[in-house]
């Protein structure tokens, strides 16, 4: 059978945080099953803000027209059989780095699908309040959801939860064990 291609993108400017650390369980649980796992850090990409100059739905246009992280980004996508995207909560939604590459799917739009139909996506979240709704998780999430849909690309998981320090989450046993289940799920 073919190896599934899982591409993790992880949207948290902190290298060792939280919601890093469950991306990087579900990249285990991906591997566990033999998938080809990569994985990506918005915050070493340098990607810009959606220009909104419409470029790339003009006839015969070959994407966005900036040069920018996600020239290396769009073909990662195209590529990944599923995607995994983490962000902790910031301001009550996902984080910036992870809006822009939201923002920049827009790019694909000339094409059925957002060129990501059918693909599985896994959500990751973490967040210092503990509640999802006063937090502002559920913003991120209805987010993802209404995007995802809206695109064609079933959400196979969402695995949320609370933290505030950097590496709080290795103790909610729970959490790290459906992070590394979603990655079992999108890389079967
Ligand atoms: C700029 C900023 C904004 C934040 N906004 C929220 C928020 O709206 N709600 C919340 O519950 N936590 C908020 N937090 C806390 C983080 O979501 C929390 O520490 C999370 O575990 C960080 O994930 P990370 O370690 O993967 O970066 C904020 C943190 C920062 C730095």
């Amino acid at each position: 059978m073919k190896k599934q291609k899982v591409l993790v993108i992880m949207g948290s400017p902190r290298k060792r945080g939280n919601s890093t650390i469950l991306a990087e369980e579900a990249a285990k649980g991906a591997r566990r099953i033999g998938a080809e796992v990569e994985i990506v850090r918005l915050r070493d990409m340098a990607i810009r803000p959606c220009l909104a100059c419409e470029s790339c739905r003009r006839k015969g246009a070959k994407g966005c027209v900036q040069d920018d992280g996600m020239t290396l980004l769009y073909p990662k996508l195209r590529a990944a059989d599923a995607i995994v995207i983490s962000s902790p909560v910031y301001w009550f939604t996902m984080s910036a780095q992870v809006k822009l590459l939201m923002d920049r799917l827009y790019a694909f739009g000339a094409e059925k699908g957002y060129a990501l139909e059918g693909k599985g996506i896994g959500i990751i979240l973490t967040y210092a309040d503990a509640d999802p709704f006063s937090s502002g998780a559920v913003n991120a999430l209805r987010a993802f959801q209404d995007a995802f849909a809206f695109i064609g690309a079933p959400i196979k998981g969402m695995v949320y939860g609370s933290a505030s320090k950097v590496g709080e989450i290795r103790g909610n046993k729970t959490l790290m064990k459906d992070a590394r289940a979603l990655g079992k799920k999108l890389g079967a």
